[in-house]
């Protein structure tokens, strides 16, 4: 499912109930693949690509906010998308993630 608003798309990820916490998916919005993260009770969304080499960050380990790349290691805040350890030093993109009537949704900022 997907609406419009302001010309940029918003795309649903599924009912909170099958997003538990730990858990990962990948939705794309607007043809772009974005991983979305459930951590400490709340929803967050990064391209699905490393800032270091092309590799996705879907299935990287997430703790203490943050997610890593499984290829070298490289660490991104989920918040803010900036790399927080070597050898990534570009942030990757964020969107914006939002509950609504038991829906998760992802749109770009
Ligand atoms: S590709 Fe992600 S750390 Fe190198």
């Amino acid at each position: 499912m997907s609406e419009s608003v302001n010309g940029s798309a918003a795309v649903c990820v599924g009912a909170v109930e099958g997003l538990p916490e730990g858990s990962q998916t990948e939705v794309r919005v607007d043809g772009v693949s974005v991983v979305v993260v459930c951590d400490a009770g709340g929803y967050y969304a990064l391209r699905n690509v490393c800032s270091h080499q092309d590799f996705p960050l879907l299935g990287g380990d997430v703790s203490m906010g943050r997610i890593t790349c499984a290829k070298h290691g490289a660490k991104f805040e989920l918040a803010t998308g900036k790399a927080k350890t070597l050898p990534a030093v570009k942030p990757v993109r964020v969107y914006r993630t939002r509950v609504e009537d038991g829906q998760v949704w992802v749109e770009a900022l």
